[in-house]
Formats: C-alpha cells, sequence, structure tokens
C-alpha cells in the first residue's frame, strides 16, 4: 500500500521532533549510574510540594472527564495578570496553542513569519500545515532581527512569532525594540509572542506585553506552566489575546484538552505565585555562575535572559556533546538550529549538577 501518496504535502518533507535523550535512556545505553539532563531548559527543581498534594488529590477524580472550560483556571489566572477571563486559552503546553493558532489562521498559499534560529517547533508545525513558515535570520547579535521580520510579511502573511527571550540563543529584543515592530506591521498580520521564559528575565528593558494588548488587537502572547512552576510533564500552557480573538480560537481546540491533573496543579502553581521570585534568582545566580565558568574554559558565551545558555567553541559541538554524554551529561548540539557546528545550548540545572558540567567539560577540553 502506498501510504506516502495519501499525505498531505509537507508531512513527508518533515522530520519529528527530537527531544533530549531521556535520562534512562543514557543510563541504558551508556552504562552509566548517574545521568544529568541539561538539554531540555526544565526547571531542574521539582514541583512544589503543595501542587503535588493537590495532583494526589485529583487523582481520586480522573474517571471523570476535566472541565471542557477550565474554568477555575481561567478565572484564577484572569485575577492574577488582571485580564478579561475571556482573553485567556490554555493548551497542553503552550505548544497546542501555537498549533491552534497556525491550524485557525493558515489557508494553502498563506505563510507564517518566525525566526531561522528560534524553537524548533515553529518550522515544524509550519511544516505539516501547508509548508507555510517563511524563516528570517537572526541579526549579528544573535536577536530576532525584528525590521527584517517586518519586511518578511507580504499580502499572505497572517501570523508573525516572535520568540522572546529566543529559544535556543536566551537573547530578548528590548520594549523600544518590539513596540516599533508592532507600529511596523499591518494590523491585519496577527503577532504571537512567545514568552515561554518570560518569569526569568530580569533585565529591566524587557517589553510587558499584557498592557500593550490594549493598543494592539492583533497581538497574542503564548506563556507555559512548563518552566518556572516545574509543570513540563503536565504540559499546560496559555494563549492571552482580544477577546473576539480568543473565542475563535476556541473553536478550534479539542474539548478536553487541559486534563485534570494539569488543570489541578496549575491552580496550585497560582495560589503559590510568590514561590516564583525566589526561583528566579536561584536560576539567576546559576546561570550567571556558569557563565563565568563556561567563559573561562574558552567558550564565547551568549548572555541569556532564561534558564538555558548558548554557547560556541572551536571544535564541533557534536563531538563535543558525545563525550560530554559518556560523561554522564547530557547537553544539545546546536547544529539543527542552524547556528554553527560550534553551537551548543546547555540548560541551567541545581549547583551540583552544574559543577558536575563544568568538571566534565574540563576533562574533555584538557
Ligand atoms: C520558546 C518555547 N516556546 C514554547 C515551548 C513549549 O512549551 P510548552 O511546554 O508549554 O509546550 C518551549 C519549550 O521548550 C520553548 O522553548
Amino acid at each position: 500500500m502506498d501510504f506516502e501518496s495519501l499525505f498531505r504535502p509537507g508531512i513527508l518533507g518533515t522530520r519529528p521532533y527530537s527531544p533530549g535523550k531521556p535520562v534512562e535512556e543514557v543510563q541504558r545505553e551508556l552504562g552509566l549510574d548517574q545521568v544529568i539532563k541539561l538539554a531540555s531548559n526544565e526547571n531542574p527543581e521539582g514541583p512544589l510540594p503543595a501542587v503535588v498534594s493537590a495532583v494526589q488529590e485529583a487523582v481520586l477524580e480522573v474517571n471523570r472527564y476535566p472541565d471542557a472550560t477550565c474554568f477555575r483556571l481561567t478565572d484564577k489566572l484572569a485575577s492574577l495578570l488582571s485580564v478579561d477571563p475571556q482573553q485567556l486559552i490554555f493548551g497542553n503546553g503552550s505548544n497546542e496553542v501555537l498549533d491552534i493558532l497556525i491550524r485557525a489562521l493558515v489557508s494553502p498559499g498563506e505563510n507564517v513569519v518566525f525566526s531561522e534560529h528560534s524553537f524548533i517547533v515553529y518550522p515544524l508545525t509550519c511544516g505539516v500545515h501547508f509548508e507555510c513558515g517563511r524563516p528570517v535570520s537572526l541579526d549579528a547579535d544573535d536577536k530576532h532581527d525584528l525590521p527584517a521580520m517586518a519586511a518578511a510579511v507580504d499580502d499572505q502573511t497572517k501570523l508573525i512569532i516572535v520568540c522572546n527571550p529566543n529559544n535556543p540563543t536566551g537573547t530578548y529584543n528590548t520594549r523600544q525594540e518590539f513596540e516599533s515592530f508592532l507600529d511596523s506591521v499591518p494590523s491585519r498580520v496577527i503577532v504571537a509572542i512567545d514568552e515561554a521564559y518570560y518569569e526569568y528575565v530580569t533585565a529591566e528593558d524587557y517589553p510587558q506585553t499584557l498592557p500593550m494588548l490594549a493598543d494592539y488587537p492583533n497581538l497574542m502572547i503564548l506563556r507555559t506552566f512548563s518552566k518556572i512552576h516545574s509543570l513540563a510533564g503536565l504540559r499546560v500552557g496559555y494563549g492571552i489575546g482580544h477577546p473576539d480573538f480568543i473565542s475563535q480560537l476556541h473553536k478550534t481546540r479539542e474539548p478536553f484538552n487541559v486534563n485534570l491533573l494539569s488543570q489541578t496543579a496549575a491552580i496550585a502553581c497560582i495560589d503559590n505565585w510568590h514561590e516564583v521570585p525566589g526561583r528566579v534568582a536561584r536560576n539567576k545566580e546559576q546561570l550567571d555562575w556558569m557563565a563565568v565558568e563556561l567563559g573561562a574554559l574558552g567558550f564565547e558565551v551568549v548572555p541569556s535572559q532564561t534558564n538555558f545558555i548558548l554557547v560556541r567553541c572551536d571544535t564541533d559541538a557534536g563531538k563535543l556533546t558525545q563525550d560530554l554524554l559518556h560523561k554522564g551529561i547530557i547537553v544539545r548540539p546546536m547544529h539543527a538550529f542552524g547556528l554553527g557546528e560550534g553551537a551548543v545550548r546547555i540548560s541551567i540545572g541545581l549547583r551540583a549538577e552544574n559543577e558536575a558540567c563544568i568538571e566534565a567539560l574540563k576533562k574533555i577540553l584538557n
């Protein structure tokens, strides 16, 4: 049977998303007792105890479907952010909200502009959806080239995705840059700003986009509980936009797209939002420490506003990451992101994990 002929254009040419190797797989393959994963920008701190007990309690209810409208979660988050509940849409990770956006907006022949050196899911999702991706290079400082992205917009452009701060570079665009960009984009084009790492940012000129929603109805913000809130395994993300836009998006999502345990966990995270600053400070301390240590080892370190760090070296990143793997440290080589042969992204771990990474690098480089 010729299955290939059944698929829509774009599917056959798209490679599946390739995540970092799971710890157990590396342990099994290499016979290692201890493996440290610094590859998927997860929070190395586990979920909060209050989140764990809320989920344990909720597990007794999983014979029931979850609330299809995420009513309590929507209400809590709307109060926290001071937005109208109708401005919110939740997804099985912010990944799903992104997928909903592209599916809802783009018809054959139309396109989506994003940065070529950004979150790998953008080209993958666009690839399977009428091959609608239109990638634009970063600027010389590894930042989104917003003027070039605005210039790439044509009559067929439906959506622009701006990742701020950007994965995998950790760089960010300033408030002024982003506002000039919004002013230069036609209002019929939706601008989705992916703020998966929003909470980690400490730069003062980083744009606060929530207040911008009032002036730019074509703006949509994407955020997640996967990173600072340590819920990557439960998959809860959300979009914030104009209520009339969001109400159309709701039509295209699955009825029960955020499961019962995930809704419960996200609500518990909101109830414990006061834990966020401590988490941010601990990440920043380790990020700064890693930047100094990696710099001392001769890496070119790209300044980061996130929970990961991009470094460049003269050696082949593929070989370096393999050598690290054999020492029980998983990091991500960045050739799939088109950032050159020597580029590696290292997620920030706990102090002992970061120290183990630096020690392993010292041994490899010497
Ligand atoms: C820029 C960016 N956006 C979105 C996501 C996905 O987040 P979620 O777990 O909410 O789907 C990630 C995850 O790594 C990311 O780096």
